[in-house]
């Protein structure tokens, strides 16, 4: 025994990553509309940034659900195509269910990870990533990809989180369940939502993968919920992690749970209901 750290394979951490995303689609489809609520002014954002034309072709990364390049679907038409991509399947399979509800007939779905983007170099005039470059295990190889695909002159806008002391909307249950002694750390294994919360090391990072006029600015969110009820309800949905370890415990701890949650939240109570605040980083560049 050595005592260092054994050297895991990064396969084995991908594969797992990715099921981890393959069984958080469910809940993702079932928390879409309170998300996409309370964030589609980082959508537009990101769509703006690319100024959309008709008879371009947008590739999303890391899509979910689909709806952000959803919106630039629209603007692309007539001719242009949306290629909406993502690494896990069962995200893939809502993505496509929610094009048919919305009408969308521009938009090619292809599974794709970050890493290795199964499309042509130069064959696309935009990127659009909203929460997804910080789930890579090699970032810079997934900016060196977006590069490749970029026809030279595109543009890439990109959305992380800033830090978690800004976003109390997603760190209050993991400090209960760090609090309750249910998990060892506050911060989870493996790559997470707060990795790429630096504006200046995002914009180095674009730069080291060969973009130009690298750009970052922070947008202020609101997340609003009924009750501590629907918060917990929402955060099982859109929270893989939590709904895990929330699934082991028994009424007692389960109960004891729910309380340090509802004690995280009373601070952001207002006129009878909660509203969670919220920074997002908003990247763009070009290649
Ligand atoms: C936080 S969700 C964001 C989904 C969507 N972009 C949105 O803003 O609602 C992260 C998404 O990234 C996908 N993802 C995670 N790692 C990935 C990888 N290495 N390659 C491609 N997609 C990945 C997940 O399957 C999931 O759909």
């Amino acid at each position: 025994m050595t005592g260092e750290p054994e050297e895991r394979d990064p396969d084995e951490i991908r594969a797992e990553l990715r099921d981890r995303w393959e069984r958080s689609a469910e809940g993702w489809r079932a928390g879409n509309r309170r998300l996409q609520a309370a964030t589609m002014g980082v959508s537009r954002a990101l769509v703006e940034a690319i100024e959309p034309q008709p008879g371009q072709r947008v590739l999303e990364l890391a899509a979910g659900i689909g709806e952000t390049g959803f919106l630039a679907a629209e603007l692309i038409a007539p001719g242009g195509t949306l290629i909406s991509t993502d690494g896990a399947e069962a995200m893939q399979a809502q993505a496509k269910e929610r094009a048919a509800e919305l009408g969308l007939r521009n938009v090619e779905f292809k599974l794709a990870d970050l890493e290795w983007i199964d499309v042509g170099t130069a064959e696309v005039d935009a990127v659009l990533c909203r929460w997804g470059y910080m789930f890579a295990l090699d970032r810079e190889a997934s900016l060196r990809e977006t590069r490749r695909v970029l026809r030279p002159g595109g543009h890439v806008a990109l959305a992380t989180w800033a830090a978690a002391a800004r976003n109390p909307w997603a760190t209050i249950p993991r400090v209960a369940l760090y609090d309750a002694g249910l998990v060892d750390t506050l911060e989870g294994s493996g790559p997470g939502m707060f990795d790429l919360a630096d504006e200046a090391g995002l914009r180095e990072l674009l730069q080291d993968a060969g973009f130009f006029d690298p750009e970052t600015h922070a947008l202020e969110l609101t997340f609003p919920y009924a009750d501590a009820g629907a918060y917990w309800d929402a955060t099982r949905e859109l929270s893989r992690g939590f709904a895990d370890v929330v699934a082991t415990l028994d009424a007692r701890q389960e109960a004891d749970l729910r309380e340090r949650v509802a004690a995280g939240l009373a601070p952001y109570a207002v006129d009878g209901e909660l509203r969670l605040p919220a920074v997002a980083l908003i990247a763009t560049a070009t290649a």
